[in-house]
């Protein structure tokens, strides 16, 4: 009799990135993660910026023996497996950084990252992976870009933020023309938007006139209650579910389920 075949769906990678610092990439990342483990996905959140914050707003302890994603970009034989841990959180697997990694450290190959995604294990476990990536443009941030099907960029609207969105979309087409043709741009995400301040909507115009409106996605508002969540290592669905930010990443878990149905 032929063996039962289990079906095994492709693995949705999925980017956040943006050059310029405090966009909110973190933030949108673990609460992302958080949204899509709650619709029962199976989530990889992967933290490659070293200053570590995706365990803090899981509320994952790392010690200076916790394996961490960076090891792969010094002994890519290691695979991911080993960098792996479950979180509090039901399907939610976190790959944490490493504080004590170096920048300009390692092997200087932007692919090591795919390599390790494409390991069968990988689509067996998780149906998606969600990538956070350090403010910087460096062999990191290639690593995300060359691995992901999808980029989302969020930004703060405001005029130098415009000015970084530019600057990433540069960097994205040579990637797109080159190393990952599969790369799409999923969206450019209003982080602490406020539609009462007129820059704010001046910008987000601006960006809609640049790229094209479908590819300004739902934004999420300013609320102190994020990094009152972060601060306890809890998603903002659970630390305060009735916010408005719980309502706009209830708003965004709609968006974030056609990228991977
Ligand atoms: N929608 C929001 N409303 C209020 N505060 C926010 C919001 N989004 C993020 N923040 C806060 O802004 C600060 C920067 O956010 P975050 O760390 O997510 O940005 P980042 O882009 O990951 O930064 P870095 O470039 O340093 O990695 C944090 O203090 C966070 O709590
Ligand atoms: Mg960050």
């Amino acid at each position: 009799m032929e063996p039962l075949q289990t079906e095994v769906r492709p693995l949705q990678v999925i980017a956040v990135a943006n050059r310029k610092g405090g966009t909110g990439k973190t933030t949108l990342t673990v609460n992302m993660a958080a949204e899509l483990a709650a619709q029962g996905k199976r989530v990889l959140l992967i933290d490659l910026d070293t200053q570590g914050h995706c365990a803090v707003g899981l509320g994952v302890k790392i010690t200076k023996d916790t394996p961490t994603v960076h090891s792969l970009f010094k002994y890519p034989e290691l695979g991911l497996q080993t960098s792996i841990h479950q979180t509090a959180y039901e399907h939610l697997s976190i790959a944490p950084a490493d504080p004590l990694y170096e920048h300009g450290e390692g092997l200087r190959d932007n692919t090591i990252l795919r390599s390790a995604l494409a390991a069968p294990e990988m689509s067996q476990q998780f149906d998606v992976v969600i990538i956070d990536t350090p403010p910087s443009h460096d062999i990191l941030l290639l690593n995300a870009l060359i691995s992901a099907h999808w980029l989302i960029v969020p930004y703060v609207p405001h005029p130098l933020s415009f000015e970084g969105v530019c600057q990433l979309t540069r960097v994205l087409f040579k990637i797109i023309s080159g190393d990952n043709k599969n790369l799409k741009v999923a969206g450019f995400l209003p982080m602490m938007a406020a539609e009462h301040i007129r820059v704010h909507r001046t910008v987000k115009k601006k960006v809609a006139q640049q790229f094209g409106a479908s590819k300004v996605l739902p934004g999420i508002r300013n609320d102190i209650s994020l990094a009152e969540s972060f601060a306890v290592g809890k998603p903002i669905r659970y630390f305060a579910p009735k916010s408005r930010a719980a309502e706009d990443f209830a708003t965004l878990r709609e968006f974030l389920l056609t990228l991977c149905p």
